[in-house]
């Protein structure tokens, strides 16, 4: 896989942001996943429960950052939405395209798109031993509220819940929560903190 040297700035305009549910993509996704190394797939969990869980539309939604111009498919995110609530189960990157910055403004793109669906708490699962993951939702808001012992497997460690309430205010009352989609540029969600505001961090019950 194309792989920028790290002091290549990343080109926000170069992604872009696609609804992983309908083909090609979870031919594409499933391409992605043989990818990545052995440790990465059982650790993460890339593999078919994971596809299926792309066909149930109603309630969950994978979203795929592309790059055209190379090397295609470098990430995906997936979440749950339930009324107003959304619990992120997937945010993963290729290694080749981490740590530049990308993840951040994925997510945060996330975030802008669930508060436009009227969610206003997000929860996640994260590893114990993940601190790039758990730094990177520190930063966009998240407060640790418990944690879950021996809860993943290969290998086996703790996990830790996270939640972030979001800015009621960010849910538009006219907004058509059907017809909305994170699709499009990552760009706009790039320039991290100025977009959207999370507000004080607030443990979650
Ligand atoms: C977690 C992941 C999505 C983050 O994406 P990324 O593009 O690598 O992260 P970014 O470059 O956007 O950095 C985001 C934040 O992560 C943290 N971070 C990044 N590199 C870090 C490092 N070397 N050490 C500590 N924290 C780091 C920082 O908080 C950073 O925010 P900042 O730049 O404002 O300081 C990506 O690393 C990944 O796919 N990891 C493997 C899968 C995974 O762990 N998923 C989470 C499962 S719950």
């Amino acid at each position: 896989m194309e792989e920028l040297p790290s002091e290549t700035p990343i080109d926000p305009r170069e992604f872009r942001i696609v609804r992983l549910g309908v083909d090609p993509w979870p031919e594409v996704l499933r391409r992605f996943f043989d990818r990545q190394d052995e440790e990465d797939r059982s650790g993460y969990f890339l593999g078919e429960a994971l596809l299926s869980e792309l066909k149930w539309v109603d309630v969950a939604e994978y979203y795929g950052l592309f790059r055209p111009k190379g090397p295609g498919l470098v990430g995906f995110l997936g979440a749950w939405f339930v009324d107003g609530e959304a619990e992120i189960h997937h945010i993963f990157l290729d290694p080749s395209w981490r740590r530049k910055g990308l993840g951040k403004a994925f997510l945060r793109r996330f975030m802008e798109y669930a508060a436009k669906r009227r969610v206003v708490s997000l929860y996640l699962e994260v590893r114990r031993s993940s601190h790039i993951a758990r730094s990177l939702y520190r930063r966009l808001g998240f407060v640790e509220t418990g944690e879950r012992k021996n809860y993943y497997s290969c290998p086996l460690e703790d996990a830790i819940l996270m939640g972030c309430r979001l800015p009621e205010e960010r849910a538009a009352p006219s907004a058509d929560g059907v017809s909305l989609t994170m699709e499009g540029s990552l760009h706009e969600g790039f320039d991290a903190g100025k977009s959207l505001r999370t507000g004080e961090p607030r443990i979650l019950r």
